[in-house]
């Protein structure tokens, strides 16, 4: 096989959420494939923590700190990644929350945040990223996070299940538009994976944790997905190894959906 398939030297790639989870193992790793990584998210701190460690292994990247739910925030970002690295040619929109309630019990303002940053923000922040892809005449990469949870239903979760859902057809829609230029755009739906927010999700519930992850680990491979798991799937779609593949859905769950 030839090894530059899957180098990213000379990549820029926009990773949003990137402060924890699987946004920030990702951004590691693609940094460790040599792409320089724009780093977004709502969380200063953390945001400023992830990029020192990936100074300190050797990687480049800078912060940017951004609402992905702003429109204004999605543009400005945009225009200093511009300035700043001159190109965008990978956008790995991951920022997520969930608010595990049913119909009954969740608020407006709960839909709205869960929708928005889960879905909205893929279209805000693509129709910044994408015109400069098309001008740079390249093509590009854009992988979208979906969920296990928007293929099947989930308990408790109807605003979740209903964003995840649009992002797995969102994907298509966007695949098919911009297939002329060479842009990819694939969904990455991880099952339960170690990070702040499954973690979140037994707090929510008033669940045990020990108990939420055991059952969560229940799965054909038997045990909980790794942030990493889902990166190195994230590094196979913005790769050329995955030059032919555009509008699809991967499913990284340990056999969970299975
Ligand atoms: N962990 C899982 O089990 C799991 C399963 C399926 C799908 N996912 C999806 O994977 C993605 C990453 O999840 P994670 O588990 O790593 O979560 P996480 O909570 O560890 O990290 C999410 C990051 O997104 C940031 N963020 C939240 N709102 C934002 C906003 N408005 N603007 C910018 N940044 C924002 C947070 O500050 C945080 O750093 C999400 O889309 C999530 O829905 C996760």
């Amino acid at each position: 096989m030839n090894n530059h398939l899957l180098s990213l030297e000379n990549r820029v790639a926009v990773i949003t959420g990137g402060a924890a989870g699987i946004g920030l193992s990702t951004a590691k790793l693609l940094a460790e494939m040599g792409a320089t990584i724009a780093l977004l998210d709502v969380n200063e701190s953390r945001g400023q923590e992830a990029i020192e460690e990936i100074g300190k292994s050797g990687g480049k990247a800078k912060f940017y700190q951004c609402d992905v739910t702003n429109d204004t925030e999605c543009r400005n970002t945009v225009d200093a990644i511009i300035r700043d690295f001159k190109r965008i040619d990978i956008l790995f929109n991951n920022a997520g929350v969930i608010v595990r309630k049913n119909t009954l019990d969740l608020r407006e303002e709960e839909w709205d945040l869960v929708v928005n940053v889960n879905l909205k923000a893929i279209f805000l922040l693509s129709r910044y990223v994408i015109p400069i892809m098309i001008t740079q005449g390249n093509g590009g990469s854009i992988v979208n996070t979906g969920s296990g949870w928007g293929l099947k239903g989930g308990v408790n979760a109807v605003a979740y299940c209903a964003a995840k859902g649009g992002v797995v057809n969102m994907t298509r829609a966007m695949a098919i538009d911009h297939g002329k230029h060479n842009i990819r755009v694939n969904c990455i739906c991880p099952g339960d994976t170690d990070t702040d927010l499954l973690r979140g999700e037994a707090v929510q519930l008033n669940q045990d944790m020990k108990e939420f992850m055991k059952e969560a680990a229940d799965r054909p491979l038997k045990r909980i997905g790794l942030p990493l798991d889902i990166a190195h799937t994230v590094l196979y779609l913005v790769s050329d190894l995955s030059s032919w593949v555009t509008g699809t859905t991967i499913v990284v769950d340990g056999g969970g959906l299975a």
